[in-house]
């Protein structure tokens, strides 16, 4: 009797869970932070006839996986994590990969410095040494190692992949690590071929302190002509590149490395694509396209490479706002779930931010270029800021699981300011999220096969639901 009486109890447990839909939200002008509100039921059409949207989720309809979700270890970041006394690194790192946190699960580092970086340095910097023997990563064992090692420890799932920005100022056209000529690297065969040994031997550094790498990208921006690190590449340089030395130097030595191409904005994507993806010979060696957010829109290229490509995976790789640190700015983060929900709909595999954490100007930057973070330390004291783009970010890391799907969703809008993206974990519960843009509370219909339930998705707010498919 006893028995029967528990197993009854599981049963009724286990069908109201099915029956009900877990609702998290944040909101502009409220204390609303992720915040698990009243569980929706799924109810009969006839309680839905007030609803001014629809979303229709179809989770039959499948799309890419989920590879992860993550943000940048730049030696800006480890340098104002090092500042802060061990609560509050505790806090970090908890806020990033704790249970309760965002569960980051694929983050970016950069090898030789980058904008965000104390100064510009090189892990070789003796001119004229091919063989790379003066190779070494010192410099970032004062600040990037220790705290990737630290995460690591917190999450050992972690995955992790790193872009150079520069190679070392003697092997550039200009001679510099900043700015860039056309050609970037000094085009010639033996400058190829120890570039392309540089990666190695960051990778096998790298290993040496307990850190493998699950991919890379070529060269972050490689049509970018900024005031800092860089080095420029045409696609067709770039796909020799790869095709030539990269590829079949980093293909023999770690079979199972990501390699992807690109890593710079949405407007060029698909041309770069067509002729490095089109093209036999380097494909075999390409893993992915990465991308960055710093063109609006345009996501239709993203889901063209995508499309044609199929068995390449596209990524977002990078993304900020500046120019420095707007505290508490609801619009910020609202414009990254904005970015997310597109970038998902049309096939990345995750979205990667960029400085996990900077401090009250959004630095340090050696050439001065501020940008905002999620987590911001406080000018005075031993405090972080959350900013609204950590809990945006929240609505998607903490609810889609890697090998998750994406899967059919679409709001039927006529402002173009509600969006919605959906994901069918591997545990078998959907994530659903919806945000709303515009300045007036509405009613929203979720019909997900015969199912319906009636949400209200405030003004300016984002609501992430989540149920048993
Ligand atoms: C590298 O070496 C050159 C020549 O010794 C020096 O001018 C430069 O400042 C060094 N550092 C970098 C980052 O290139
Ligand atoms: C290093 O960066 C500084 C700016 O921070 C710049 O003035 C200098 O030219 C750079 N040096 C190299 C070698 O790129
Ligand atoms: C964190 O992410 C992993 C991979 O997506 C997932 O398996 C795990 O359930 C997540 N943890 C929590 C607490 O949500
Ligand atoms: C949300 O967006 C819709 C459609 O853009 C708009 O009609 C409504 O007033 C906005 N407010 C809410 C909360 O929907």
């Amino acid at each position: 009797m006893k028995i029967i009486h528990t197993l009854l109890i599981v049963v009724l447990i286990a069908s109201a869970a099915w029956c009900q839909i877990e609702v998290y939200e944040t909101q502009k002008e409220t204390s609303l932070r992720i915040t698990r509100g009243r569980d929706l039921q799924w109810s009969s059409n006839d309680r839905t006839a007030n609803a001014v949207l629809t979303v229709d989720v179809d989770s039959n309809k499948q799309y890419q996986p989920i590879i992860g979700w993550g943000g940048a270890f730049t030696e800006a970041s480890a340098h104002v994590f090092k500042q802060l006394n061990p609560q509050v690194q505790d806090e970090v790192m908890e806020a990033y990969f704790g249970p309760n946190g965002l569960n980051y699960t694929l983050c970016r580092t950069h090898m030789n410095s980058c904008d965000f970086s104390l100064e510009n340095y090189s892990c070789d910097n003796t001119t004229g040494d091919f063989a790379l023997e003066n190779f070494n990563i010192n410099r970032d064992l004062r600040y990037i190692v220790p705290l990737i090692k630290l995460a690591q420890r917190k999450k050992p799932s972690l995955k992790w992949f790193f872009t150079p920005w520069s190679p070392p100022a003697w092997m550039k056209g200009n001679g510099k690590m900043d700015e860039t000529s056309k050609p970037g690297l000094i085009w010639k065969d033996q400058y190829k071929k120890t570039w392309a040994l540089f990666f190695h031997k960051f990778i096998q550094a790298y290993k040496k302190q307990g850190i493998e790498f699950w991919g890379v990208t070529v060269q972050n921006e490689p049509e970018a002509i900024t005031s800092w690190d860089t080095c420029y590449y045409s696609k067709e340089e770039e796909r020799d590149f790869v095709r030539d030395y990269l590829g079949p130097l980093l293909r023999q030595n770690y079979p199972d490395l990501k390699i992807m191409i690109w890593d710079h904005n949405r407007d060029n994507i698909f041309e770069w694509a067509k002729t490095i993806l089109g093209d036999e010979e380097t494909a075999k060696y390409v893993d992915g396209t990465a991308f960055h957010w710093y063109v609006d829109n345009l996501y239709e290229n993203v889901q063209k490479t995508y499309e044609t490509y199929p068995n390449k995976f596209v990524l977002a790789s990078e993304a900020c706002h500046c120019p420095g640190v707007k505290l508490y700015d609801y619009e910020r983060g609202e414009l990254y779930a904005r970015d997310i929900i597109h970038d998902l709909n049309a096939g990345s595999g995750g979205w990667i931010d960029w400085n996990i954490l900077l401090d009250s100007v959004g630095g340090p930057n050696h050439v001065g270029n501020f940008c905002d973070a999620p987590l911001v330390k406080d000018k005075d004291q031993q405090k972080i800021h959350y900013q609204f783009t950590y809990y945006h970010l929240g609505h998607f890391t903490k609810f889609m699981q890697v090998d998750g799907k994406r899967i059919f969703s679409k709001v039927s809008d006529r402002t173009d300011k509600v969006y919605s993206a959906a994901v069918l974990n591997p545990d078998g519960r959907v994530s659903l999220v919806i945000q709303n843009m515009s300045d007036e509370d509405f009613d929203v219909k979720i019909q997900d096969g015969s199912r319906t339930a009636v949400a209200t998705i405030a003004a300016h707010s984002i609501k992430t639901f989540r149920y048993q498919k």
